[in-house]
């Protein structure tokens, strides 16, 4: 099921909060790209939110450190297991794109490993950036919406 942003999912600032809808758009992608099985989408799209990941990490991150956040050491924690699970499939997605190259397909693993993309991609989305981020909000609303 895509995601779609509603405003109840505001933080209360400008910056994270685009940086999430994007984040979103991207997981739509991903999500379609599975759903046509076209692979080389899937991976272009899937480097592109891992790329995005680490630059919007790094903001919020710094926007934590500019606020106070008191969770933001448990925070950057938590942005690094994600990356770290990113780039696990980024691995497992390279190995299905070398072996269509050489024409071997492996559909019933593809579809296995789609599933679980889309788990950690909806999971991620669900329990970070609905939960977890979502708990900067009572100390973003003390800051103009445009803080950085
Ligand atoms: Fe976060």
């Amino acid at each position: 099921m895509p995601i779609f942003w509603r405003d109840q999912m505001s933080i209360q600032n400008d910056l994270l909060d685009q940086d999430h809808r994007y984040l979103f758009c991207l997981v739509n992608s991903i999500e379609l790209s599975l759903k046509h099985a076209d692979l080389a989408a899937t991976v272009l799209v899937f480097k592109q939110l891992m790329d995005y990941s680490v630059l919007h990490f790094t903001r919020e991150e710094k926007v934590q450190i500019k606020i106070k956040y008191p969770a933001k050491d448990l925070h950057r924690g938590r942005h690094e297991e994600i990356i770290k699970s990113l780039s696990r499939f980024h691995t497992e997605l390279g190995f299905y794109e070398r072996r269509r190259e050489e024409g071997l397909f492996f559909t019933e693993a593809e579809d296995a490993m789609g599933e679980r993309l889309l788990k950690l991609l909806h999971d991620w989305i669900v329990e970070h950036v609905l939960t977890e981020d979502r708990k900067m909000e009572p100390l973003l609303k003390q800051f103009p919406k445009s803080f950085q």
